[in-house]
């Protein structure tokens, strides 16, 4: 399989951490892709219209997308463990939470440093970090109970709050979400959360 990525993705990082968890990193070959949200990627765009990471090429030559799609893929190769039968819709809900949080993140990081400067609109940035806020709330609610779950809800909000402190540490997440702090902590240490951390900001 090829996966177009960037290493800052934290989409690309769920689905690379789906991967390892399901003992699939080493089917994986990574391919380099512009991540820009006005610059192309030609090659890209050759297998998805969207010209979005993450894009998965399977063995067989389908192209896969988005990071939820694809992260399902790896979880049926892998005989499903990462979305339990008895919990699906929990844990793809959590998946949407957390992915909602990676979401505004990176469009208010999109507005802060790719947008030209006289363009740049603080009150968007403000209501995409109102929606961080909120998903943070939500998922502190919910930390407590994760014990030691592995499953795409939990290693989704892994990648959300790692995004997090790559791209907004200013935000001080912590302070607030002391419950997803704590569970972070533990989580964040896994092998496969380890090996996909973004390159020093
Ligand atoms: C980033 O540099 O923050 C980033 C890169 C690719 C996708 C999303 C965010």
């Amino acid at each position: 399989m090829k996966l177009f990525y960037a290493p800052a993705s934290p989409f690309v990082r769920k689905c690379l951490v789906a991967a390892a968890e399901l003992g699939l990193r080493d089917r994986i070959e990574l391919v380099s892709a512009a991540a820009h949200p006005i610059k192309r990627d030609a090659a890209l765009v050759a297998h998805n219209p969207l010209g979005k990471i993450p894009t998965l090429i399977t063995d067989a030559g389908a192209a896969l997308y988005d990071s939820r799609v694809i992260c399902e893929y790896l979880n049926a190769l892998g005989n499903g463990p990462l979305v339990p039968d008895a919990r699906r819709f929990e844990v793809l809900t959590e998946q949407s939470l957390a992915d909602g949080i990676m979401d505004a993140a990176v469009l208010a990081r999109y507005e802060m440093v790719a947008r030209p400067e006289p363009l740049r609109w603080s009150d968007w940035v403000e209501g995409q970090l109102a929606k961080v806020g909120s998903g943070l709330d939500a998922l502190e609610a919910r930390a407590a109970a994760f014990r030691a779950r592995v499953d795409l809800g939990t290693l989704a909000f892994g990648c959300a709050l790692g995004y997090l402190d790559f791209r907004f540490a200013s935000l001080g997440w912590r302070d607030r979400h002391p419950n997803a702090a704590a569970w972070f902590e533990r989580f964040g240490a896994r092998p496969s959360m380890v090996t996909t951390r973004p390159p020093a900001a």
